[in-house]
Parts: structure tokens; sequence; C-alpha cells
């Protein structure tokens, strides 16, 4: 009998929980895979266990706490202990990356992190290991389940978003508490640590600009679809000539995209580079036994031997004013004149319109249009110069758009 691998659980929640079956259930596999069989040691809640105790006892510590303290603290112990560490933890990631995997490689341990980023999807893997050395341009997706079904939803029946977002929560796709997944505080963590590993440049989570789905009407919905596009919380990290930039915004999608038919509660993640053109993977972005299954990977990873060091290959500036193609929807009085004047203030900025649907309400009409890529501050003040006339019956309304129509 080989010498089992001895494994420091730190959390029994949905994850941890999830993770203590499947450890059970999959230990003959795991020692057939790498020759040692996995066996949880101890267990840390926080009525159960002590974690000195816990880390003395263990080989390897596996944390599915949640939230920067006091995981940051047990994960740092362990490493210095010289215990590799598998976390889900984004949170952690997004704002302490730098410090835990220098602190990884200071004691010559490895750091693994697949499931907190798209739960079980293998974008972490994909990205350092399978791509490791390739000049990734691009990283973008749908990296959050709650909001991708609730505006899945929201096109499909055409109710309002609070109606959707309560059923969301019956279902289980979204907590009490949404905050962190309709803001896009969740899936801007993720972007954090997915630019971090494809661009070799320290990235933290205030760099990342992001825009949530609370505001997005039924309307927009229903007019989007007449244009053939599809609503998604994308995130994206791209490299831009100036620097990189790292954003998650709403933003609608031709129907021929690969990203356009995910709906749903699912993830889907692209990574473009020229070598590559580009790779596209989708799956199930949460859930107890399917984020246990990315952590046991780890695992496994992990006893089969090296892992990336995670070092920084440049200091890449986060730029924020980049180009982008929008919607914009308008309200605006029936008058002879009115599109012109919009078309003016557009034309003056240097914005061309790809597509323009006309609609009368009454004495007024809607006037929804889709414009080609332009600089983001030229567009904002084009926005607000609009707002100004007089004719406008509503503030106007703006969603980003990816243009490349894919066929
Ligand atoms: N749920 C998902 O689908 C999902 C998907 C991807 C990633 N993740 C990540 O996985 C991690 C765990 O998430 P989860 O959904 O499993 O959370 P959860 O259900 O709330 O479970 C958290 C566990 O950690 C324990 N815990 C929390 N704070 C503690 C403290 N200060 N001291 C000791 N124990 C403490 C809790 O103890 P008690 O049992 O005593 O409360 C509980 O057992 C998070 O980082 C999350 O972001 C989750």
């Amino acid at each position: 009998m080989s010498e089992p691998v001895r494994i420091g659980l730190l959390g029994h929640g949905t994850v941890g929980g999830a993770f203590a079956a499947l450890i059970s259930e999959r230990a003959e596999a795991v020692e057939a895979a790498t020759g040692r069989r996995p066996e949880v040691v101890g267990t840390l809640t926080r009525s159960e266990g002590d974690f000195s105790d816990i880390l003395e006892r263990s080989d390897l510590v596996v944390e599915l706490l949640g939230g920067t303290d006091p995981a940051r603290g047990y994960v740092l112990d362990a490493l210095r202990a010289g215990r590799p560490v598998v976390t889900a933890n984004k949170q952690l990631l997004a704002q302490h990356g730098e410090e835990l995997f220098g602190e990884a490689r200071a004691a010559g341990v490895q750091l693994r992190f697949e499931a907190a980023v798209a739960g079980a999807i293998p974008i972490i893997r994909v990205i350092q290991e399978s791509l490791g050395v390739t000049e990734i341009s691009k990283v973008f997706g749908i990296v959050n389940g709650t909001t991708n079904f609730i505006l899945s939803e929201m096109a499909a029946t055409g109710a309002p978003y609070e109606e959707v977002l309560a059923r969301a929560q019956d279902l289980g796709y979204a907590e009490a508490d949404p905050t962190d997944d309709v803001t896009g505080a969740d899936a801007a963590a993720k972007m954090a640590i997915l630019a971090r590993l494809a661009f070799h440049t320290p990235v933290t989570l205030e760099q990342v600009a992001f825009e949530g789905i609370e505001q997005v009407t039924p309307d927009d919905l229903a007019y989007a679809k007449e244009l053939d596009l599809s609503l998604k919380l994308l995130g994206v990290a791209e490299r831009r000539e100036e620097g990189i930039s790292v954003r998650v915004f709403p933003c609608f999608l031709y129907g021929g995209h690969p990203l356009a038919p995910v709906g749903g509660p699912f993830n889907a993640v692209m990574v473009e580079a020229p070598a590559i053109t580009e790779v596209t993977m989708s799956g199930p972005g949460a859930g107890g036994p399917e984020t246990a299954s990315a952590v046991l990977g780890d695992v496994v990873s992990i006893l089969a031997g090296e892992a990336p060091v995670h070092e920084t290959r440049a200091e890449l500036p986060v730029v924020s004013d980049v180009t982008s193609s929008f919607y914009l929807h308008l309200e605006v009085a029936d008058r002879p004149g009115v599109l012109a004047k919009i078309a003016r203030v557009l034309g003056e900025n240097e914005i061309s319109v790809k597509s323009v649907v006309q609609r009368g309400i009454g004495e007024d009409a809607r006037l929804v249009m889709v414009v080609h890529e332009c600089l983001e501050s030229r567009f904002a003040s084009s926005v607000e110069e609009i707002a100004r006339l007089e004719e406008l019956r509503s503030a106007p309304r703006s969603i980003r758009v990816i243009e490349e129509e894919f066929v």
C-alpha cells in the first residue's frame, strides 16, 4: 500500500461538502492515477476543527471557506509550512494573488485554483498550461451563471428584471443577496484572475471596471431581437496598444457569435491568440458537485507533479478608454429632422451608424441603433449631447455590442 495523501479540508459548505463526498467516492481512481490514495484527515468549519492541528496533520490543504479573512491567513500559513494548496476562492486570488503566488514560489509548493473561475470549465489549466507560452490576445466570456440565467429568462419571457431575479432566487441560481452577481463584481474578480494569467502581469480587482445588469429592460431585449442581437454579461480582458483592458459589462452579440447560444446558468470562455485563432469552452459555472470536481482535478494535478509558478513577465498598464461598438436606445418626439440632428451629433464625433430601427409610439418615436466601433469617451460625450436635445423624451440608454459577425 502506498502512503495516503492527507488532506486538510477548510470549509464544509456547498463545495466543501461535495468535495468530501467526491474524495471518498473517487479515492480509488485518484490512487490509480497518481499512486496515492487521498484521505480527508481534518475538517474546519465555524463550529468544528482547529486550523493549526489540521495543518500539522495534513500533506495538502484545500481551502473552501470563501472570503478573504481568515482564508488569506490560512492559505499563507499552509504555503509557508510547505503544504500545496487548492482553493476555489476568487476573491482571495483577485485581491491577494501576487502575495499568494510569491509565497508559493518562495516555498516551492503548488497553489492551484481551477474552481475559482467558471466552475467545471478547465479554463485556468488551458491558459496557464496548454497556452502557457502562447501570446494570448484576448480572454472573454460569460463567467457568471446567475446573470446569464436572468438575461436568458428576460429574453425568452419578456418579464422584467425584478421578476426574473425572484425566479432565479427560487430556483437556487441566485443568492438571497444577489449584489455581487448582478452588479458584475463577481465576474470582475474572475476576470482579474484570468487577465493575470493570460498576460503574465499583475492585475488586481480594483483595476477591473465593471457594470451589471440591473438597468436592463425588457424593451432593450425586445428591440435587440429585431436586430438579431442577444444580451450577455461579458467579462473581457484584452491586449490593447497601450497596455491591457479588463472589464465587465452587459453586451449584445450577433446571432452567429459562439457565445450567443450559451443560455441559462451556463458559463463559456473564449481565448483568442494569433497562433490558435480561438478556443471556446462552455459548461456549468457553479454548483457543489461541479465545483468540487474542479477542486479534485487540482488535487490530482498536484499529486502528479510540477505546476506553473506565476512569474510576472511584464508590467502592463491597465487602460480604461478603449473602443467599442454600441446599441443606443432613444425616445424622441416624432418630428421631421430629429434623426438628422442625432446623426449630426454622432457624425461630428466620427461615429458611424450600422443599423437603425424606428417605431412610432403616439406622438413620439423610438429609435434603436447600433453604431460602429468608436472610442468610448467620444460615444459618452455624444450621448450627453443627444440627451440635451429638446426632442428627447427620456434619458438615452446604451449597451455595448460585439460587432464581429461570426458566420
Ligand atoms: N457554491 C458554488 O457553486 C461555488 C462555485 C465556484 C466557487 N465557489 C467558491 O467556493 C468557496 C466555498 O463556497 P461555498 O458555496 O461552499 O460556501 P458555503 O456553502 O458558505 O460554505 C463555507 C464553509 O466554510 C466555513 N467557514 C466560513 N467561514 C469560516 C470561518 N471564519 N472559520 C471556519 N469556517 C468557516 C463554513 O462553516 P459553517 O459550516 O460552520 O458555516 C462552511 O462550512 C468560495 O470561495 C466560493 O466563492 C463556490
